[in-house]
Order: structure tokens, then C-alpha cells, then sequence
């Protein structure tokens, strides 16, 4: 694997498939992980909720799934939390124990451990699946509904069939009504192929991390909202992407 240290000294990696580092090498591995994803999702969702349902697009390292379990246990939040993160590259999951994670994460080695070997992990107040396969086929054919989606793929234009429009259609099939989805993308593009699946797009709370998009079912976060609308009349050749351009 090609290790690549980031700005708040945890360490990213790059893909030679995809020829791009998983984590933002500016903003900090760890540090995308809890202020892009993380921290704005659990502060957006009813906290009364008992039981979250979250996917985790995609697996890679596994920094949103584990900075999760690090939130949870910081926050001192008893809930139960089902993590779901397809992931295909099955020999990166594999490969999971050897790499080196933050401290932080020391006392989830045993969860990384469970993971690469069986695909999931289990305890009283969490379930983590890491389905092996492509990420698209598991929304299809899933029957789950999900609180929270941290949307965290390779860029737009390294891989493009998880932002088209058609994807987010799979997409907010499988949301609840309150559903939070968070990216660190702010492309228009993408925003688009949110809002024409009639989700609502807002400026995220960016806490010294590059700006991105939160989405939403709901019309009513306590976010700043993007007008779209305006956006198309400033620029009507703007478009979602398309499925049909990539395939
Ligand atoms: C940017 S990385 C995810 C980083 C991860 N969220 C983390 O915190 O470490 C994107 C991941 O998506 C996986 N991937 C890309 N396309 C996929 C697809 N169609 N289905 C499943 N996994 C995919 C890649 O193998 C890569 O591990």
C-alpha cells in the first residue's frame, strides 16, 4: 500500500486504481473523517433516535466507520448503531490490520481484525457489515433505510457511477424521511444529481475543513440552503452526470 502522511499527522493512502489518496492530504485524514462526516451527521439527526442506521460509501480504510465508534464512546451515546460499507476491493480489506491507524484507534484493532477476516463485526451496541462487492448492486438489492450517509467515494472524476444521478436515485430509495447525507464534494454536478431527486442542499457547518454538501430529504435542517434554482438560471448548461456517459 502507498502510505501518504496529511496534514494533522494521520496517515491516508493512495489508489493506484483510481490514481487518488482517500483522504483529502489538506484537511487531514482523521480530521475529514470527524468534521466532514462524522460530527455534522450525529449533530443533525433527531437525538432522540435510539437506533441509526448508517452507510458508509465506501469502506477504504474504514476512518468514517471507526472515527464513528470514536464519536459514539466520546459523545457517551447509547445507541444502537448499524454501520453498512460496501466496499470491492476485498484485498485492501484484508490487508486493514497492518495499517497505521491513529492512536485513537488502537482499541478498535479487534474490530479492524473482525472485520478483514469475516466481513463484520458485533457487539451489544453496534453491527458493522463491509459487503464485498460493488456498492451500487448492495443499494439495489438492499431492503435497509438509512439515517445517515457518509458519500465518501473516490472524486466525481476518478469515479463517476457513484455521483451520477441515477446512483443518488438508488440512493434516496434506501433514506428515511430525516435522512443525512454528508460529502465533502460541492460540485454542481453532484448537487444537481441530488436535487433532481428531490433532496435539499445546504452549506455543511466546515469547521477548518474544505467545504463539501450536506443533503437532505428534509426541508427544514438548521443549515444555510443552496438555491439550486439559481444556480441552473445562472447556468442552464449545467447538468447532473449520467450513467449512459460512463459505461
Ligand atoms: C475515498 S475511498 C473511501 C474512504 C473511506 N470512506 C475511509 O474513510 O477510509 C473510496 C473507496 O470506494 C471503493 N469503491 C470505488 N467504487 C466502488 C464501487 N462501485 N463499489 C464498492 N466500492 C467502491 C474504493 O475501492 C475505495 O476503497
Amino acid at each position: 500500500m502507498n502510505l501518504v502522511p496529511t496534514q494533522d499527522g494521520t496517515y491516508t493512502a493512495r489508489s493506484d486504481m483510481f490514481d487518488e489518496c482517500y483522504h483529502s492530504t489538506r484537511d487531514g485524514a482523521l480530521k475529514e473523517s470527524l468534521k466532514k462526516h462524522v460530527e455534522p451527521a450525529f449533530s443533525l439527526i433527531d437525538p432522540s433516535k435510539e437506533r441509526v442506521n448508517i452507510l458508509d460509501i465506501c469502506f477504504g480504510l474504514g476512518y468514517n466507520t471507526l472515527t464513528t465508534l470514536h464519536y459514539l464512546e466520546k459523545e457517551k451515546l447509547q445507541k444502537k448503531v448499524h454501520i453498512v460499507s460496501p466496499e470491492f476491493d476485498e484485498s485492501l480489506v484484508r490487508s486493514l490490520p497492518d495499517f497505521p491507524y491513529p492512536d485513537l484507534f488502537e482499541k478498535y484493532r479487534p474490530v479492524i481484525a473482525h472485520i478483514a477476516a469475516h466481513g463484520y463485526y458485533e457487539d451489544e451496541h453496534i453491527r458493522i457489515d463491509v459487503p464485498l462487492g460493488d456498492a451500487r448492486d448492495f443499494l439495489r438489492s438492499s431492503d435497509m433505510r438509512f439515517d445517515i450517509v457518509y458519500q465518501d467515494a473516490f472524486s466525481p472524476k476518478k469515479n463517476p457511477l457513484l455521483w451520477t444521478k441515477e446512483y443518488f436515485t438508488e440512493l434516496t430509495s434506501r433514506l428515511s424521511d430525516e435522512a443525512i447525507i454528508t460529502t465533502y464534494s460541492s460540485a454542481t454536478p453532484v448537487r444537481m444529481g441530488m436535487v433532481e431527486n428531490g433532496l435539499f442542499v445546504y452549506n455543511p457547518p466546515s469547521e477548518g475543513v474544505r467545504s463539501g454538501t450536506i443533503a437532505s430529504p428534509s426541508q427544514s435542517l438548521p443549515l444555510e440552503p443552496i438555491d439550486m434554482a439559481l444556480k441552473k438560471m445562472r447556468n442552464p448548461a449545467a447538468a447532473p452526470l449520467h450513467d449512459k456517459d460512463f459505461r
